[in-house]
């Protein structure tokens, strides 16, 4: 590749695009061969074949290698301070992964500062641009009292425009004795005070942290007060929330790697996205993935994140998780790529990104393999050249971006 610029440019000779408009393109992918793209504004400008491509803008060549979307991760929990590897080196000799590990971040995180905890998301966010992501929702939840809660949303509406609070991660120490209290603390006088930084709510549900009914108030609270509300359910059990995530019409439900066959269906018919996070299940040596297959051919919207956090997934990566995801979900590659980029974009509901459609963000990966595939048939190998966010370089391979 001659230059990797910032600005106007047209990216010429893409052996493979996959835009994920089926319109202008083979299948669900709507790729294209021989094709270009013209980037101005910030914006997808023209989507086409190089032979017809505007040269009048400056001039990237591609050499044959693939472009897709830039990744869209719609679970992140970037804002924190401390390292929990003692935890997993002892999880890997048997102890199993328990909700109770995020209150040792939680210390860590409440001893930070503003500017550390914002140097230490910046480093992930960093690794993530690496790897081809390029839309990153950040959830807070290592505060747990009020003054950190804000302090992390404030900084994470530093970082993207997808914010969560996530005051219910688990129910801090101090109101061990009186969780109804937490929930009140959460539902009132935190989300008050994270409200001016954030767009979404959510709630881990689950064994260890909270119930379905408490979920529920805490998530309508949020909703009351203009949020919009997303879940944890069903990494540590099987719950009985998907229904009630549904009815407040969740965004997305995140984990499911426990799910009944009324489960599936019901999220078949919903406008909740499947947010399937399979990083967190090889981290914390699940005995089984989420049953990807059953959602997809029941007609289920699949998205796929690392769930990068310091205790169940330190796992910045998407191509790893489209391994997984072919690997032990039996996804096809084409499924995966697409849960990783429009699945995704579903999740938070943004229509600007996660694909290459005229009008579009230009966010957009140009690999150093010829095809997508190899994201699966290359794990763990580092396969990207250059990622672009609103057309700017955010990271090229051999320079500092
Ligand atoms: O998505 N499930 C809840 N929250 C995180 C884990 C957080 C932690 O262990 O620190 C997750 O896996
Ligand atoms: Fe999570």
């Amino acid at each position: 590749m001659s230059k990797t610029p910032t600005g106007d440019f047209s990216l010429i000779n893409i052996g493979q695009l996959v835009t994920n408009n089926s319109q202008l393109g083979e299948g669900q992918l709507g790729i294209i061969n021989n094709a270009a793209i013209s980037i101005v504004d910030g914006k997808v400008a023209w989507v086409g074949q190089t032979s017809n491509v505007d040269k009048s803008l400056q001039i990237v060549d591609a050499n044959g290698d693939c472009v897709i979307p830039g990744f869209v991760d719609s679970h992140s929990h970037i804002i924190f301070a401390g390292d929990r590897s003692n935890e997993f080196a002892a999880r890997m000799a048997g102890i199993p992964y328990s909700a109770g590990g995020i209150k040792v971040t939680t210390a860590a995180t409440r001893a930070a500062s503003e500017q550390e905890l914002k140097i230490n998301a910046q480093r992930l966010i960093a690794e993530m641009h690496e790897s081809g992501t390029t839309t990153i929702e950040i959830k807070s939840g290592y505060g747990l009292d009020v003054e950190t809660e804000k302090r992390s949303v404030k900084v994470a509406s530093e970082l993207t425009v997808e914010v969560t609070f996530l005051g219910a991660h688990v129910v801090a120490t101090e109101f061990a004795d009186n969780p109804d209290a937490y929930v009140d603390l959460v539902a009132g006088p935190m989300l008050d005070a994270c409200l001016p930084y954030s767009k979404w709510i959510d709630v881990f549900c689950d064994k260890g942290a909270f119930t379905t009914s408490q979920t529920k108030k805490i998530l309508e609270a949020g909703i009351a007060n203009g949020l919009k509300p997303r879940v944890h359910l069903n990494q540590l059990e099987q719950g009985d929330a998907v229904g009630m995530a549904i009815e407040l019409d969740c965004a997305s439900a995140d984990h499911l790697t426990y799910l009944t066959d009324g489960d599936i269906n019901a999220l078949a018919k919903s406008n909740t996205v499947a947010g399937l996070v399979p990083a967190c299940e090889f981290s914390t040596r699940s005995p089984f993935y989420p049953r990807a297959r059953d959602l997809l051919d029941a007609g289920s919207v699949v998205s796929l994140s690392p769930d990068c956090n310091p205790g169940s997934s330190y796992s910045s990566n998407m191509p790893f998780c489209i391994a997984l995801a072919v690997r032990e979900m039996h996804m096809t590659v084409d499924e995966s790529l697409y849960a990783a980029t429009m699945g995704g974009a579903k999740a938070l509901r943004r229509n600007d990104v996660g694909h290459l459609t005229v009008g579009a963000n230009a966010d957009l990966v140009l690999l150093n393999a010829p095809t997508y595939v190899h994201f699966a048939y290359r794990p763990g190998v580092p396969l990207i050249k250059t990622t672009w966010k609103d057309g700017n370089v955010v990271f090229a391979k051999g320079a500092s971006a």
